[in-house]
């Protein structure tokens, strides 16, 4: 949040701002968690859209900031009683993490798009890192990335890469997923680049964008 240190409403809205954020994210146990998956810097919970009230509001609550980081209002899930919320517990009980899986059918492949050259104006530029465009021969998928969020001071430590990797491997109950079978919801460009390196390509399959 930008606000002016000087300014003493600035300085209430900041506090507020930052005491909502951390409510959002702290996470303080719950006796039946679905833990997914554990690793030295925290754990992976699993919630469902019929697991108890406080559970579905906390993932409720997550998936606010991440939309309004995101910032704008996001696509609706095509079947919210079907989503699955993947959450990131850190060693220090917050949240920092946040991925929402929705099945799907079918998705599109991005298309390749010419390499960077050195002429590029800065706007050619940004709009190479905004702007991707996708085929529109429909093509099987299976999980939806809907949302995926970590914490701007927890990124790159591959919490989003262990995110989907455990959405991977339990999104199908005893079927494994493929990278093929994953698609990215109308990727931001940190979403872009994200998908483009754990797909190990840039031409991943998205879905549910605005044409
Ligand atoms: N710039 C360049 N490459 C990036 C990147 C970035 N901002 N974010 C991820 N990558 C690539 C890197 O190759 C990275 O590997 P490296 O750190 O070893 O170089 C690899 O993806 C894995 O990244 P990982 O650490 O698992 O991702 P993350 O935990 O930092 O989370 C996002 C990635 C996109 C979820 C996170 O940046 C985020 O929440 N952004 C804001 C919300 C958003 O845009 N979500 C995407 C919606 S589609």
């Amino acid at each position: 949040m930008i606000y002016s240190a000087d300014c003493l409403e600035d300085n209430f809205q900041h506090t507020q701002f930052h005491q909502k954020l951390l409510d959002s994210m702290k996470f303080v146990g719950w006796k039946k968690e679905r833990v997914v998956a554990e690793f030295y810097d925290g754990k992976i919970i699993l919630v469902l859209p019929d697991d108890p009230k406080y559970a579905v509001k906390k993932a409720e609550d997550v998936r606010r900031l991440a939309d309004n980081e995101l910032g704008f209002q996001q696509v609706s899930l095509s079947c919210p009683s079907q989503a699955k919320t993947y959450l990131f517990v850190n060693r220090d009980r917050m949240i920092v993490g946040c991925l929402i899986a929705e099945h799907i059918r079918r998705a599109f492949r991005v298309l390749a798009q010419p390499a960077q050259t050195k002429d590029m104006t800065r706007e050619d530029f940004m709009e190479h890192h905004r702007a991707w465009c996708c085929s529109t021969l429909p093509e099987g998928a299976i999980c939806g990335v809907s949302r995926v969020w970590v914490f701007s001071l927890a990124r790159r430590n591959a919490i989003a890469t262990r995110m989907l990797d455990t959405v991977r491997s339990t999104f199908t109950y005893g079927s494994p997923l493929t990278k093929e079978e994953i698609a990215f919801s109308d990727p931001t460009p940190e979403g872009k680049l994200f998908a483009t390196k754990y797909c190990n390509t840039p031409t991943f399959l998205v879905y549910n964008f605005v044409s």
